[in-house]
Protein backbone atom coordinates (compact mmCIF):
# COMPACT_ATOMS: atom_id res chain seq x y z
CA UNK A 1 0.00 0.00 0.00
CA UNK A 2 1.07 3.62 -1.00
CA UNK A 3 1.73 5.18 2.80
CA UNK A 4 1.25 8.30 0.91
CA UNK A 5 -2.11 7.76 -0.78
CA UNK A 6 -5.01 8.64 1.46
CA UNK A 7 -7.16 5.53 2.04
CA UNK A 8 -10.83 6.70 0.21
CA UNK A 9 -12.44 5.16 3.55
CA UNK A 10 -10.68 7.71 5.55
CA UNK A 11 -13.33 9.96 7.03
CA UNK A 12 -12.94 14.19 6.69
CA UNK A 13 -11.94 15.05 10.44
CA UNK A 14 -14.84 17.96 11.07
CA UNK A 15 -15.56 16.99 15.04
CA UNK A 16 -13.67 16.85 17.77
CA UNK A 17 -14.83 13.42 18.37
CA UNK A 18 -13.29 12.26 15.17
CA UNK A 19 -9.59 14.11 16.03
CA UNK A 20 -8.92 13.10 18.92
CA UNK A 21 -9.59 9.15 17.58
CA UNK A 22 -6.86 10.37 14.66
CA UNK A 23 -4.93 11.73 17.70
CA UNK A 24 -5.09 8.56 20.10
CA UNK A 25 -4.34 6.27 16.34
CA UNK A 26 -1.63 8.31 16.14
CA UNK A 27 0.06 8.62 19.47
CA UNK A 28 0.11 4.61 19.15
CA UNK A 29 2.06 4.94 16.02
CA UNK A 30 4.28 7.33 16.93
CA UNK A 31 5.25 5.30 19.70
CA UNK A 32 5.46 2.19 17.83
CA UNK A 33 7.29 3.93 15.11
CA UNK A 34 10.06 6.11 17.82
CA UNK A 35 10.50 3.64 20.78
CA UNK A 36 12.88 5.20 22.72
CA UNK A 37 14.49 7.08 20.53
CA UNK A 38 14.72 10.95 19.49
CA UNK A 39 13.08 12.90 17.00
CA UNK A 40 14.00 16.54 15.59
CA UNK A 41 11.61 18.87 14.22
CA UNK A 42 12.10 22.49 12.99
CA UNK A 43 9.10 24.40 14.44
CA UNK A 44 8.18 27.43 12.64
CA UNK A 45 4.83 28.53 14.76
CA UNK A 46 2.84 27.61 11.97
CA UNK A 47 0.03 25.94 11.94
CA UNK A 48 1.50 22.47 10.70
CA UNK A 49 4.53 21.96 12.42
CA UNK A 50 2.99 23.32 15.49
CA UNK A 51 -0.01 20.66 15.34
CA UNK A 52 2.85 17.87 14.77
CA UNK A 53 4.64 19.54 17.60
CA UNK A 54 1.80 18.83 19.80
CA UNK A 55 1.45 15.69 18.68
CA UNK A 56 4.45 14.17 19.30
CA UNK A 57 4.87 15.96 22.76
CA UNK A 58 1.92 14.33 23.54
CA UNK A 59 3.37 10.66 22.11
CA UNK A 60 6.82 10.69 23.14
CA UNK A 61 7.14 13.74 25.31
CA UNK A 62 10.54 15.03 25.48
CA UNK A 63 11.95 12.66 23.34
CA UNK A 64 11.28 15.33 20.75
CA UNK A 65 13.36 18.33 20.37
CA UNK A 66 11.66 21.10 18.73
CA UNK A 67 14.38 23.93 17.36
CA UNK A 68 12.20 27.26 16.77
CA UNK A 69 14.79 29.32 14.76
CA UNK A 70 14.08 33.11 14.64
CA UNK A 71 15.46 34.17 11.22
CA UNK A 72 14.49 38.00 12.48
CA UNK A 73 11.39 38.15 9.81
CA UNK A 74 8.78 36.77 11.86
CA UNK A 75 5.64 39.28 12.78
CA UNK A 76 5.81 40.77 15.99
CA UNK A 77 5.09 38.51 19.09
CA UNK A 78 5.44 34.90 17.15
CA UNK A 79 8.89 33.91 18.31
CA UNK A 80 7.64 34.52 21.98
CA UNK A 81 4.26 32.58 21.24
CA UNK A 82 6.16 29.78 20.23
CA UNK A 83 8.47 30.08 23.24
CA UNK A 84 5.51 30.58 25.37
CA UNK A 85 3.08 28.06 24.17
CA UNK A 86 5.80 25.59 23.58
CA UNK A 87 8.82 26.39 25.82
CA UNK A 88 6.74 27.09 28.49
CA UNK A 89 2.62 25.88 28.38
CA UNK A 90 3.63 22.27 27.25
CA UNK A 91 6.99 21.85 28.45
CA UNK A 92 8.85 21.03 25.42
CA UNK A 93 12.11 20.45 24.92
CA UNK A 94 12.61 23.91 22.85
CA UNK A 95 15.75 25.03 21.41
CA UNK A 96 15.50 28.71 20.78
CA UNK A 97 17.74 29.79 18.02
CA UNK A 98 17.89 34.05 17.92
CA UNK A 99 19.55 34.20 14.07
CA UNK A 100 18.22 37.73 13.28
CA UNK A 101 21.97 39.02 13.10
CA UNK A 102 23.04 36.48 10.85
CA UNK A 103 20.60 36.42 7.82
CA UNK A 104 19.97 40.69 8.42
CA UNK A 105 23.56 40.72 7.96
CA UNK A 106 23.74 38.61 4.54
CA UNK A 107 20.28 40.22 3.24
CA UNK A 108 22.11 44.01 3.60
CA UNK A 109 22.10 45.61 0.69
CA UNK A 110 20.42 42.54 -1.73
CA UNK A 111 17.50 43.67 -3.88
CA UNK A 112 16.78 41.07 -5.88
CA UNK A 113 13.78 39.27 -4.68
CA UNK A 114 14.80 35.58 -5.75
CA UNK A 115 18.28 36.32 -4.02
CA UNK A 116 16.64 37.01 -1.05
CA UNK A 117 14.59 34.10 -0.82
CA UNK A 118 17.91 32.29 -1.80
CA UNK A 119 19.56 33.43 0.88
CA UNK A 120 16.71 33.00 3.29
CA UNK A 121 15.97 29.43 2.82
CA UNK A 122 20.00 28.75 2.33
CA UNK A 123 20.33 30.18 5.04
CA UNK A 124 18.02 28.67 7.59
CA UNK A 125 19.10 25.11 6.28
CA UNK A 126 22.41 26.16 7.65
CA UNK A 127 21.56 27.24 11.10
CA UNK A 128 19.11 24.03 11.65
CA UNK A 129 22.00 21.96 10.38
CA UNK A 130 24.36 23.63 12.78
CA UNK A 131 21.84 22.75 15.68
CA UNK A 132 21.18 19.38 14.72
CA UNK A 133 24.39 18.86 14.46
CA UNK A 134 25.54 19.58 18.49
CA UNK A 135 22.84 17.35 19.56
CA UNK A 136 23.57 13.62 19.94
CA UNK A 137 21.39 10.18 19.45
CA UNK A 138 18.89 11.80 16.91
CA UNK A 139 17.32 9.23 14.88
CA UNK A 140 14.70 10.67 13.20
CA UNK A 141 13.15 14.09 11.98
CA UNK A 142 9.64 15.02 12.37
CA UNK A 143 7.86 17.15 9.18
CA UNK A 144 4.85 18.65 8.87
CA UNK A 145 3.98 17.45 5.26
CA UNK A 146 0.04 17.89 4.83
CA UNK A 147 -1.72 16.11 2.46
CA UNK A 148 -1.49 19.00 -0.12
CA UNK A 149 2.18 18.74 -0.03
CA UNK A 150 2.31 15.86 -1.18
CA UNK A 151 -0.14 15.98 -4.25
CA UNK A 152 1.46 19.20 -5.11
CA UNK A 153 4.75 18.32 -4.42
CA UNK A 154 5.86 18.96 -7.82
CA UNK A 155 3.75 22.15 -7.86
CA UNK A 156 4.37 25.67 -6.96
CA UNK A 157 4.71 25.07 -3.46
CA UNK A 158 8.01 22.66 -3.74
CA UNK A 159 10.31 25.63 -4.22
CA UNK A 160 8.25 28.10 -1.72
CA UNK A 161 8.71 26.51 1.33
CA UNK A 162 11.97 27.69 3.15
CA UNK A 163 13.99 24.54 4.91
CA UNK A 164 13.99 21.39 4.02
CA UNK A 165 16.54 18.95 4.79
CA UNK A 166 20.36 19.48 5.18
CA UNK A 167 22.49 17.03 2.87
CA UNK A 168 24.31 14.33 4.33
CA UNK A 169 21.60 14.03 7.14
CA UNK A 170 20.37 10.60 7.26
CA UNK A 171 16.79 10.72 9.19
CA UNK A 172 14.16 8.08 8.97
CA UNK A 173 10.82 11.13 8.88
CA UNK A 174 7.59 11.13 11.05
CA UNK A 175 5.24 12.64 9.22
CA UNK A 176 1.81 12.08 11.00
CA UNK A 177 -0.40 14.91 9.61
CA UNK A 178 1.08 13.74 5.49
CA UNK A 179 -2.71 12.57 4.91
CA UNK A 180 -4.87 15.26 6.57
CA UNK A 181 -5.88 18.23 4.83
CA UNK A 182 -5.60 22.23 6.45
CA UNK A 183 -9.00 21.77 7.85
CA UNK A 184 -8.63 18.62 9.77
CA UNK A 185 -4.90 19.97 10.81
CA UNK A 186 -6.64 22.58 12.25
CA UNK A 187 -9.21 20.61 14.61
CA UNK A 188 -6.33 18.40 15.53
CA UNK A 189 -4.53 20.86 16.77
CA UNK A 190 -7.64 22.59 18.15
CA UNK A 191 -8.58 19.29 20.01
CA UNK A 192 -4.27 18.87 21.09
CA UNK A 193 -5.38 22.22 23.02
CA UNK A 194 -3.36 24.29 21.51
CA UNK A 195 -4.69 28.20 21.22
CA UNK A 196 -7.42 29.24 18.06
CA UNK A 197 -5.41 32.02 17.34
CA UNK A 198 -2.16 29.55 16.46
CA UNK A 199 -4.25 27.20 14.69
CA UNK A 200 -6.35 29.82 12.64
CA UNK A 201 -4.07 31.92 11.50
CA UNK A 202 -3.61 32.88 8.22
CA UNK A 203 -0.84 31.93 5.38
CA UNK A 204 2.61 33.31 6.08
CA UNK A 205 5.20 32.52 3.46
CA UNK A 206 8.74 30.83 4.77
CA UNK A 207 10.65 33.82 4.07
CA UNK A 208 8.29 35.96 6.18
CA UNK A 209 8.44 39.68 6.61
CA UNK A 210 11.94 39.59 4.20
CA UNK A 211 9.29 39.42 1.06
CA UNK A 212 7.57 42.43 2.02
CA UNK A 213 10.25 44.81 2.54
CA UNK A 214 10.39 45.05 -0.52
CA UNK A 215 14.11 45.54 -1.78
CA UNK A 216 17.11 45.89 0.14
CA UNK A 217 15.94 45.23 3.83
CA UNK A 218 17.05 47.77 6.52
CA UNK A 219 16.80 47.04 10.31
CA UNK A 220 14.12 50.01 10.63
CA UNK A 221 12.15 49.84 7.98
CA UNK A 222 11.43 46.23 9.02
CA UNK A 223 10.93 47.06 12.49
CA UNK A 224 8.66 49.67 10.95
CA UNK A 225 6.72 47.27 8.73
CA UNK A 226 6.55 44.50 11.75
CA UNK A 227 5.10 47.58 13.84
CA UNK A 228 2.17 48.59 11.16
CA UNK A 229 1.70 44.64 10.74
CA UNK A 230 0.75 44.01 14.33
CA UNK A 231 -1.66 46.93 13.68
CA UNK A 232 -3.35 45.72 11.15
CA UNK A 233 -3.76 42.84 12.49
CA UNK A 234 -5.19 44.26 15.95
CA UNK A 235 -7.75 46.13 13.99
CA UNK A 236 -8.78 43.20 11.50
CA UNK A 237 -9.38 41.19 14.52
CA UNK A 238 -11.30 44.25 16.88
CA UNK A 239 -14.02 44.47 12.78
CA UNK A 240 -14.09 41.00 12.97
CA UNK A 241 -12.05 40.72 9.40
CA UNK A 242 -9.68 38.20 10.81
CA UNK A 243 -12.27 35.64 10.86
CA UNK A 244 -13.15 36.00 7.08
CA UNK A 245 -10.49 37.50 4.80
CA UNK A 246 -7.84 34.66 3.83
CA UNK A 247 -4.47 36.70 3.88
CA UNK A 248 -3.73 40.36 4.88
CA UNK A 249 -0.66 41.81 5.60
CA UNK A 250 1.32 45.11 4.92
CA UNK A 251 4.17 45.51 2.61
CA UNK A 252 6.65 48.59 2.91
CA UNK A 253 8.83 49.66 -0.34
CA UNK A 254 11.85 51.22 0.16
CA UNK A 255 11.19 55.23 -1.21
CA UNK A 256 10.05 57.66 0.83
CA UNK A 257 7.61 60.70 0.15
CA UNK A 258 7.15 64.26 1.76
CA UNK A 259 4.85 64.14 4.45
CA UNK A 260 4.04 66.72 7.34
CA UNK A 261 4.29 66.75 11.24
CA UNK A 262 4.31 68.99 13.74
CA UNK A 263 4.26 71.37 11.32
CA UNK A 264 7.31 70.27 10.00
CA UNK A 265 8.37 68.30 6.96
CA UNK A 266 8.04 64.55 7.61
CA UNK A 267 9.48 62.17 4.98
CA UNK A 268 8.66 57.88 5.01
CA UNK A 269 7.64 55.27 3.75
CA UNK A 270 4.19 54.27 2.81
CA UNK A 271 2.58 51.10 4.11
CA UNK A 272 0.87 48.76 1.26
CA UNK A 273 -2.29 47.30 2.76
CA UNK A 274 -3.09 44.08 1.10
CA UNK A 275 -6.04 42.05 1.84
CA UNK A 276 -7.48 39.20 -0.19
CA UNK A 277 -9.87 36.63 -0.01
CA UNK A 278 -8.77 33.08 -2.08
CA UNK A 279 -9.59 28.93 -1.90
CA UNK A 280 -6.31 27.73 -3.80
CA UNK A 281 -3.76 31.25 -3.89
CA UNK A 282 -4.26 31.24 -7.26
CA UNK A 283 -6.04 33.56 -8.15
CA UNK A 284 -7.30 35.96 -5.63
CA UNK A 285 -10.15 38.96 -4.63
CA UNK A 286 -9.82 41.88 -2.63
CA UNK A 287 -11.46 42.25 0.53
CA UNK A 288 -14.17 44.97 0.56
CA UNK A 289 -13.11 46.73 3.69
CA UNK A 290 -15.12 49.20 5.31
CA UNK A 291 -13.84 53.22 5.04
CA UNK A 292 -14.16 53.52 8.74
CA UNK A 293 -11.91 50.51 9.44
CA UNK A 294 -9.24 51.84 6.83
CA UNK A 295 -9.34 55.40 8.23
CA UNK A 296 -8.84 54.15 11.89
CA UNK A 297 -6.07 51.80 10.33
CA UNK A 298 -4.29 54.88 8.44
CA UNK A 299 -4.51 57.24 11.50
CA UNK A 300 -3.16 53.98 14.04
CA UNK A 301 -0.17 53.98 11.28
CA UNK A 302 0.98 56.83 10.57
CA UNK A 303 0.66 58.37 14.23
CA UNK A 304 2.37 55.17 16.18
CA UNK A 305 4.72 53.92 13.58
CA UNK A 306 7.93 55.87 13.12
CA UNK A 307 8.37 56.40 10.09
CA UNK A 308 5.86 55.90 7.69
CA UNK A 309 3.77 58.70 6.64
CA UNK A 310 0.81 57.16 4.26
CA UNK A 311 -1.29 54.27 3.93
CA UNK A 312 -2.58 52.88 1.13
CA UNK A 313 -4.74 50.52 0.28
CA UNK A 314 -3.68 47.62 -2.42
CA UNK A 315 -7.14 46.91 -5.11
CA UNK A 316 -5.16 44.55 -7.62
CA UNK A 317 -7.13 41.23 -8.03
CA UNK A 318 -5.03 38.29 -8.54
CA UNK A 319 -3.97 38.07 -11.59
CA UNK A 320 -2.40 40.24 -12.48
CA UNK A 321 -1.08 41.04 -9.18
CA UNK A 322 0.68 38.39 -6.94
CA UNK A 323 -0.40 37.89 -3.45
CA UNK A 324 2.91 38.94 -2.20
CA UNK A 325 4.85 42.22 -3.69
CA UNK A 326 7.78 40.52 -4.17
P1 LIG B 1 1.83 34.78 -4.65
O1 LIG B 1 2.56 35.98 -4.17
O2 LIG B 1 2.67 33.89 -5.53
O3 LIG B 1 1.54 33.92 -3.34
O4 LIG B 1 0.49 35.11 -5.26
C1 LIG B 1 0.66 32.81 -3.25
C2 LIG B 1 0.71 32.32 -1.82
O5 LIG B 1 2.01 31.78 -1.54
C3 LIG B 1 2.61 32.50 -0.48
N1 LIG B 1 4.03 32.68 -0.80
C4 LIG B 1 5.02 31.97 -0.25
N2 LIG B 1 4.99 30.99 0.67
N3 LIG B 1 7.34 30.85 0.58
C5 LIG B 1 6.16 30.43 1.08
O6 LIG B 1 6.17 29.54 1.94
C6 LIG B 1 7.45 31.84 -0.35
O7 LIG B 1 8.54 32.18 -0.81
C7 LIG B 1 6.22 32.42 -0.79
N4 LIG B 1 5.91 33.38 -1.69
C8 LIG B 1 4.56 33.53 -1.68
C9 LIG B 1 1.87 33.82 -0.39
O8 LIG B 1 1.96 34.38 0.92
C10 LIG B 1 0.48 33.41 -0.78
O9 LIG B 1 -0.21 32.84 0.31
Amino acid sequence: MDSNKRPESMARITTLELANAFIEEQVTAIRKQVGDKKVLLALSGGVDSSVVAALLIKAIGRQLVCVHVNHGLMRKGESEQVIEVFGKALDANLIYVDATDRFLDLLAGVAEPEKKRKIIGGEFIKVFDEEASKLEGISFLAQGTIYPDILESKGVKAHHNVGGLPEGMQFELVEPVKLLYKDEVRVVGEALGLPHGMVYRQPFPGPGLGVRCLGAITRDRLHALREADAILREEFDLAGLAEHVWQYFIAVPDFKSVGVRNDARYEGWPAIIRAVNTTDAMTATIEEIPYAVLHKITSRITHEVEGINRVLYDLTPKPIGTIEWE
